[in-house]
């Protein structure tokens, strides 16, 4: 499908790694009277208009938080219902993914996540593992307090091991121990609902990442909601700690 209404967008100025805070399901379903569910079943048609908005502009690397470690604590019945959700999803998009050349990517304690989601899962990262457009990362029971914990965990074990000296521990190290190695930091985060805080995604990585929010709630998502934020990502000045003048002479990071 192409896209409309991006004439304003500068294709030179796309964010390589864009990050979703996909929330506000459970209320939008309220809002009609329905159950929490149904918002979730409809949240299903933004994750699509988005992954495939930001294949067609060129993002390289999407990150959706689909699930994080403390949403296990919802009532039984909603953790069930979005861990077949995710199943169905999984089997019902792979068509998607494949003709928009997307590769699909996790972060999260997959251990921990039903047999049957994780085979899901295997199967869709093996299918489209070819594939070198966009990268799709689902964040499934993440959270980042657990990722730098098992960051640290697992730095401990090296050094222990003697595979690892503890003085050349520095920011670059550390990164390559978190589940996003090879991952750029997110350019943008986007967080549907009128939210405004992080619920523990991406801490690490979000240090010099532009925050946008909006108060439309994730089911009515769509693919121009996507190019609003990014013309609005595009107009803000990136200075990492320097002055503006020296942003614009294009000084290297
Ligand atoms: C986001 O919507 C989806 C998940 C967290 C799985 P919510 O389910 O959090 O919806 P609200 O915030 O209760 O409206
Ligand atoms: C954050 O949304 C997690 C996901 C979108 C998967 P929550 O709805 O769980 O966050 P809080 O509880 O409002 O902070
Ligand atoms: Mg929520």
């Amino acid at each position: 499908m192409a896209l409309k209404d991006n004439t304003e967008i500068d294709k030179d100025k796309i964010p390589v790694h864009v990050a979703v805070i996909m929330d506000g399901n459970g209320r939008w379903a309220k809002r009609k009277g329905k159950e929490r569910v149904v918002g979730h079943q409809h949240g299903v048609k933004a994750v699509r208009e988005v992954t495939e908005a930001a294949a067609e502009l060129g993002v390289k690397y999407l990150t959706l938080f689909a699930f994080s470690t403390e949403n296990w604590q919802r009532p039984s019945d909603e953790v069930n219902a979005l861990m077949s959700l995710l199943v169905t999803t999984l089997n019902a998009e792979i068509s998607t993914l494949m003709e928009n050349n997307i590769k699909l990517r996790t972060i999260g304690n997959l251990d921990i996540m039903p047999a049957q989601v994780r085979k899901n899962l295997m199967k869709t990262i093996d299918r489209t593992a070819e594939n070198k457009g966009m990268t799709l990362i689902l964040a499934l029971s993440y959270s980042a307090r657990w990722e730098i914990a098992k960051a640290a965990r697992e730095m401990a074990r090296d050094a222990t091991e003697g595979k690892l000296n503890v003085d050349s521990i520095d920011e670059l190290l550390f990164s390559e121990y978190l589940q996003t190695k090879d991952i750029p930091d997110p350019d943008i985060l986007i967080r549907t609902s009128g939210e405004y805080r992080i619920s523990n995604f991406l801490l690490w990585q979000i240090a010099y990442t532009e925050l946008y929010f909006t108060k439309k709630l994730w089911p009515d998502i769509r693919k121009k909601d996507l190019v609003k934020a990014i013309i609005d990502y595009q107009r803000r000045e990136r200075r990492f700690g320097r002055i503006s003048e020296q942003t614009k002479m294009n000084v290297d990071r």
